[in-house]
């Protein structure tokens, strides 16, 4: 029922109004706002009614082709994907706000407004807001893990909560490396992604270790280093601090 929505007005026409805002976003005129994931977005219809006028107008808010919300005879009406997280206020430029974003709340927007004429609906307003949703990947962070064999060091590199999926490489001048126990994951609520990956190396040697994560045309990276000379005083400090620990009280 809720999707086979009347428009009151020909397809034929319609057709040719989607079109113009088509050729509208095509001239750069088109209203861009740009947020992440769990925000909130305040998307604007650039049209202002008068209290008296509501009842006699139809506001229609659609997302590409499903409908968002729409406000008849002074009813609002949110469609389910959008319910409990979407309302409008009507006294500042019929703007639609939208909390807790999705990813899949990607789109370009519609804001229709119909205006009672001798008894039939006629198009008095149409805007068109394109929301674009990031989620990008933070740094990746290192930790270092415990040797799995004596020389050999393990190193873990990882991070979350972006899109689209990630791809992980280890490097060191520019070359790559083998990575060991790369795991990648998607939250079914968010969609967002985490990776790690793993990476082993002989301790005996300075080491600097790039780890790539590369998502769309993003990347982000972490380099880690390891020298010897600092590694053996570090390895000195962990052992006066284990003789402190098992001297006497
Ligand atoms: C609509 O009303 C709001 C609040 O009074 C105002 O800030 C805004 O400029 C008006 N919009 C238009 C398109 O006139
Ligand atoms: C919206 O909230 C009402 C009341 O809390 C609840 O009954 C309904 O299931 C919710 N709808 C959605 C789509 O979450
Ligand atoms: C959002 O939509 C734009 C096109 O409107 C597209 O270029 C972009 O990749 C989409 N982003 C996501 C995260 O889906
Ligand atoms: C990576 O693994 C492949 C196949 O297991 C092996 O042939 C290659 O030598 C390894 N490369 C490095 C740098 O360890
Ligand atoms: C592989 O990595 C995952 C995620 O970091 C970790 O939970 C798991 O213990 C690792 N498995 C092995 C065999 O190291
Ligand atoms: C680590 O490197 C040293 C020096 O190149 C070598 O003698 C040793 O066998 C290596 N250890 C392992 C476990 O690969
Ligand atoms: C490792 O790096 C340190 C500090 O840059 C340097 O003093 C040392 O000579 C290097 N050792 C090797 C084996 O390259």
């Amino acid at each position: 029922m809720c999707h086979t929505l009347k428009w009151g007005m020909p397809l034929p026409k319609l057709f040719q109004l989607l079109v113009l805002a088509g050729l509208f976003d095509f001239c750069s005129g088109i209203i861009q706002v740009t947020k992440t994931v769990k925000e909130i977005a305040v998307l604007s219809c650039d049209y202002n009614i008068s209290t008296e006028e509501l009842t006699r107008v139809r506001i229609y808010w659609q997302k590409d082709n499903e409908m968002v919300l729409a406000v008849m005879s002074g009813k609002v009406r949110v469609w389910p994907k959008y319910e409990n997280r979407t309302f409008t206020d009507v006294t500042n430029n019929l703007c639609i706000v939208i909390l807790a974003l999705r990813l899949s709340d990607n789109g370009t927007y519609t804001c229709v407004v119909q205006k009672q004429e001798k008894g039939s609906y006629k198009l008095e307003h149409l805007t068109a807001v394109k929301l674009l949703i990031k989620a990008d990947f933070p740094v990746p962070s290192i930790t270092a893990h415990e040797s799995p064999s004596p020389n050999i060091k393990r190193i873990r590199c990882s991070t979350s909560g972006g899109f689209p999926e990630p791809h992980l490489s280890w490097l060191e001048n520019g070359e790559e490396l083998n990575a060991t126990n790369t795991t990648l994951s998607q939250d079914p609520d968010t969609e967002l992604y985490t990776i790690s990956s793993e990476l082993d190396f002989n301790m005996t040697g300075n080491h600097s270790f790039t780890c790539l994560v590369k998502y769309g045309d993003l990347t982000v990276s972490q380099t880690f280093n390891w020298q010897i000379r600092l590694a053996a005083r570090q390895r000195r400090k962990e052992e006066s601090r284990e003789m402190e620990r098992i001297s006497p009280i």
